[in-house]
């Protein structure tokens, strides 16, 4: 088999982001952001991996091996203790996850000599919220999974991706590898499963994606912030947090029957509604609220989508606009990043290949 590449999307959280990791539903789209990786054979035995955004490395299948178990020992510690810090050398290493993806699989298969070449081609933002990491262990695990098996079996590149995504961010709720394996529009819901939430029709509303910049904070690291909250020891703190969570639950659920039913009416009022309740749940950053309040004040609905961040940005922003003319003074102003993006898009493919 000569060349394989697999492209996998990125996502966004329409709404329940935070909510999801306590078991209530979350309702999440895949976009048309993709990673591309492409694997190929090579007659030298180390692995090269040529990132589009991180640079270009060279290592020993046994130097991965190493750095997988090193942090599945991190994660079982962090399992015990809470103590997100002890995962913080993944996502230092710009390879970090690369190089855990690839052991994952390596591990599970057969030893070889020869080497790969693995090239990494990605248009969705890093570590915004927008499921970079998700679709960068999808579609590893999708090539390497084909390269060595000749299988391209959904669940199993989605159980293994799984197992990669707790290596990043802690415990995750699953949602972002199921998107990014399914595609579409789906209700997840932590240990059910998801379904889709089939549109009916183009939706026809107009989201665009607005860049705050990526977050100081991993998504780890703000999962553990709002569950130190909700097990507070206080019990005001603990009753207030837990409220919260609640109202998040009963907005998302809200939010799935206005695009089952394809009658978008009630959609801006949500957002707000939404963004409120992130920001009491303490995960949105002063310069953000802001940037978010301004918006409105234009006529503007919007939420940060994912994990968010406190102490500087809180990744993307995803606005509601009817007329885009009304920010775009605003956005150019302050020189914003932003992007339109469109909804229910096609989850991992396998691009080249075929056996
Ligand atoms: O920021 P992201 O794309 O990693 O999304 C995180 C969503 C959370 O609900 C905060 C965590 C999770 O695992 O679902």
């Amino acid at each position: 088999m000569g060349k394989i590449i697999v492209s996998a999307p990125g996502k966004l959280i329409l709404s329940g982001e935070h909510s999801v990791v306590y078991g209530h539903p979350a309702l999440l789209t895949a976009v048309d952001r993709r990673c591309f990786v492409e694997v190929e054979k090579r007659d030298k035995s180390k692995i090269v991996i040529d990132d589009n955004y991180f640079g270009t490395g060279e290592f020993s299948i046994r130097k991965l091996q190493q750095f997988a178990k090193k942090a599945q020992e991190a994660w079982r510690e962090f399992d015990e203790t809470n103590n997100i810090s002890k995962l913080s050398f993944v996502k230092e290493d710009n390879f970090g996850l690369v190089k855990i993806a690839v052991a994952t699989v390596f591990e599970k298969t057969i030893k070889r000599d020869g080497g790969l070449v693995l090239k990494i081609k990605s248009d969705i933002p890093i570590g915004s919220g927008m499921g970079s990491s998700a679709a960068l262990s999808v579609a590893i695990i999708g090539t390497l999974l084909r390269l060595t098996t000749d299988m391209f079996d959904k669940k199993e590149i989605n159980r293994l991706a799984f197992e990669v995504e707790k290596k990043i961010h802690g415990k995750p709720s699953g949602g972002d590898n199921t998107i990014v394996i399914h595609g579409g529009l789906l209700v997840f819901q932590k240990n059910k499963g998801f379904e889709f939430a089939d549109l009916k029709k183009d939706a026809g509303v107009n989201f665009l994606v607005i860049q705050t910049g990526r977050p100081v904070e991993s998504t780890g690291e703000m999962v553990s912030a709002v569950r130190q909250k909700i097990q507070s020891v206080s019990r005001r703190t603990h009753y207030k947090f837990q409220k919260i969570i609640q109202r998040m639950g009963r907005v998302t659920e809200k939010f799935i029957r206005i695009f089952k039913k394809a009658d978008f009416s009630q959609l801006k009022q949500l957002i707000l509604e939404n963004e409120k309740l992130l920001e009491q749940l303490g995960v949105v950053s002063g310069r953000t609220k802001k940037l978010i309040k301004e918006l409105e004040n234009l006529g503007v609905a919007a939420k940060i989508c994912g994990a968010g961040g406190i102490k500087e940005n809180s990744g993307v922003v995803l606005a509601l606009v009817d007329h885009k003319d009304d920010i775009d003074q605003l956005l150019a102003k302050r020189e914003i990043e932003n992007f339109k993006i469109k909804i229910n898009q096609r989850g991992v493919k396998l691009e080249k290949g075929q056996s």
